[in-house]
């Protein structure tokens, strides 16, 4: 247990949800992980609490200036153990995204053991059906209560649970192909800006353009580079992979994508199965050349909340791309069952990732 962790449980648990139908992050567990940053003494009292809703100054900076990050893992049944998935790639991630956002650090193995206490005191919430797990976020806002532009001197970080199945659609099928809009009029990010972050901004800037492809019947939507818009970088709530004559290519990390712990996890097990797999920039001219070729073989997303999805359909410069008959292909059907199998331990952890709670 984290040193000086206090936990206060729940007098009153709430009724569980019905697993079978779960939406995404609607219901949540009896308790919440809270930590408090003050200037001064650093971050201090570490405590479990029944989760309830906060209590803020209207002018607590993160509601003007969204100095604000978050992270996305989960925790799963394997056999009688409860398991978590890379946990340290995420509290890694975090402060990465703390640094950029002049949010102070914050000890990783700390977040690690509280993270073990909750989950392990919520194991009632956690699903057990195919797909399903318990999502984690864990959260950072800046409750200094000032209208000045600058980093806050006071923080809250949060740890939320809910138990989720597909991202894509409630008690979904999680390989059901889904379509995405390539975005050629807004972009996500720049360069030397924070999209390499998990912070709050760069979900509420994509959200128009998202509304837009979901209006024309799209699931997601495509960024290209906020310069030439021009090559590929990621999918709304994921990483992007083409497989393309039998060599599979992701967009490089340039600053402006997220570092996908999915798309980390994916390349791995590429080397692991030597299969050839790139890492560079890709125009979104090529992908137009190796569709009419008939070599693009799959198009895949990868998340934590959308763990591998095949993508059967692209829209862009006014032409529709039909990926694999829009069906699941064999790469991500693969990759899907591998990953999903040994984070519930029905397949070997090879590349040891998953920690016992
Ligand atoms: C995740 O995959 O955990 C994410 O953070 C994507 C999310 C915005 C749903």
């Amino acid at each position: 247990m984290a040193e000086s962790l206090t936990i206060e449980r729940t007098k009153s648990p709430k009724p569980k949800p019905d697993f079978s139908q779960l939406a995404f992050g609607k219901n949540f567990t009896d308790h919440m992980f809270v930590v408090d940053y003050v200037e001064g003494e650093g971050w201090i009292d570490p405590r479990i609490v029944p989760y309830q809703p906060l209590t803020m100054d209207p002018s607590s900076l993160v509601f003007h200036y969204g100095q604000a990050v978050f992270e996305g893992m989960k925790a799963y049944y394997s056999g009688g153990d409860i398991m978590l998935f890379r946990p340290e790639k995420n509290f890694e991630r975090l402060n990465q995204s703390n640094r950029r956002m002049s949010i102070p650090e914050i000890d990783e193995q700390l977040l690690i053991d509280s993270l073990k206490e909750l989950v392990s005191l919520e194991r009632d919430w956690i699903p057990r059906g195919e797909g399903q797990s318990l999502y984690i976020r864990p959260f950072v806002i800046a409750t200094e209560a000032s209208l000045s532009v600058k980093p806050s001197s006071s923080y809250k970080l949060l740890i939320i649970l809910t138990p989720v199945g597909s991202y894509y659609g409630s008690g979904g099928d999680a390989m059901k192909p889904v379509s995405i809009y390539v975005e050629n009029e807004f972009v996500r990010s720049v360069r030397g800006g924070v999209g390499f972050t998990k912070t709050a901004g760069n979900y509420a800037a994509s959200l128009k353009a998202q509304e837009q492809a979901g209006s024309a019947g799209y699931d997601q939507v495509l960024w290209l580079d906020g310069v030439e818009q021009r090559y590929i970088e990621e999918v709304g709530s994921m990483n992007i992979f083409f497989k393309i004559s039998g060599k599979v290519v992701t967009p490089a990390l340039n600053g402006s994508i997220l570092e996908g712990i999915t798309r980390d996890s994916v390349i791995e097990l590429l080397h692991y199965w030597d299969i050839p797999v790139e890492e560079r920039r890709i125009d979104m001219e090529e992908i137009r050349t190796a569709y009419e070729a008939g070599t693009l073989e799959e198009i895949f997303g990868t998340g934590t909340a959308a763990v591998i999805s095949p993508v059967g359909k692209l829209r862009w410069d006014a032409q529709t791309y039909k990926i694999n008959d829009e069906e699941t292909g064999p790469l991500a059907k693969q990759l899907y069952d591998t990953i999903t199998g040994i984070q519930t331990g029905d397949k070997e952890d090879v590349l040891h990732w998953t920690r016992t709670v």
